[in-house]
């Protein structure tokens, strides 16, 4: 593997986080979820039968997810120490090729249906060399679905997230598993204000992180403060992303007013 510093301590960052939080329960690894991650694009159901890889699999969420919605085959790629948690998670083994390498080391197979990329390019510096690869594996009249974190619908969040995440890579895990536990409380105490007032993020808190149960909720906050590298992409960058990468009939949806799922199709010729 290739790696540059960033990209190097970005991953080593997710093999501790998923060595830590290592299942995928409730809401958290559910198909309702899943359609909500497809949605406005697709439903899990006209992805059946289909020939498909993730980049970026964790501990096997979306790989599941895939499955459960009837995938024929799929290729995993990730190239943390997670990929062992991963290899252990995954429902249906004989359907999934593991790959542990990174997204720009997807093989080109050209006759791939879909390629899913979710929570992913926003932690790699530059994702350029990522989308090329998953253009290369898909076949003409493929399609590449990727979510970002957004910047927009984000201002007050990434005021105090910023500096904070300064401190909060470099923190070891017991510190920060202890600092995602003092932050917990005031974070559900949030949510229910949602329910009353119009807050910042209230879309998110409502429609998915109320959702989730309470080690999950843990784990979104400290998935939030441990990467080395996140971006928050700006509604042109997404969509940029994708229509700069050759795909045309590019897509984008601003999802729970957060964040961005965008969809470009590889042109038939
Ligand atoms: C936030 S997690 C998302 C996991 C999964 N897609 C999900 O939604 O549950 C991001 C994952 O991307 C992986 N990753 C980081 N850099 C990568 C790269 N250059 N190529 C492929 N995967 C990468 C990390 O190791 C981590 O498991």
């Amino acid at each position: 593997m290739n790696f540059n510093s960033h990209e190097n301590k970005t991953i080593e960052d997710f093999g501790d986080q998923w060595l830590k939080y290592t299942d995928n329960e409730g809401y958290y690894g559910s198909r309702e979820l899943f359609s909500d991650i497809l949605s406005p694009f697709m439903t899990p159901d006209e992805i059946r039968g289909c020939r498909v890889a993730e980049i970026g699999s964790g501990v096997g969420r979306i790989v599941n997810m895939l499955l459960q919605a009837g995938i024929k085959q799929i290729i995993a790629v990730e190239p943390s120490q997670a990929f062992e948690v991963l290899s252990h998670n995954i429902q249906e083994p004989q359907k999934v090729i593991l790959l542990k390498v990174t997204g720009d080391q997807l093989p080109p197979y050209g006759n791939l249906d879909f390629v899913f990329s979710i929570g992913v390019l926003h932690h790699i510096e530059n994702p350029v060399p990522v989308v090329e690869a998953a253009f290369k594996a898909l076949r003409p009249g493929g399609h590449f679905l990727i979510w970002l974190y957004g910047k927009e619908g984000n201002g007050l969040y990434l005021t105090f997230i910023k500096p904070l995440r300064v401190l909060t890579k470099r923190l070891p895990h017991f510190i920060l598993a202890s600092l995602v536990e003092i932050m917990y409380w005031p974070l559900i105490l949030y949510i229910k204000f949602c329910h009353r007032l119009p807050l910042p993020l209230r879309g998110y808190m409502l429609s998915v992180l109320e959702k989730m149960s309470p080690e999950k909720r843990r784990l979104i906050i400290y998935d939030q403060l441990n990467p080395e590298y996140a971006k928050y992409y700006t509604r042109f960058e997404a969509e940029k992303l994708l229509s700069g990468g050759k795909f045309e009939n590019v897509r984008i949806h601003h999802r729970h007013g957060y964040s961005w799922t965008v969809i470009g199709t590889k042109p038939l010729i």
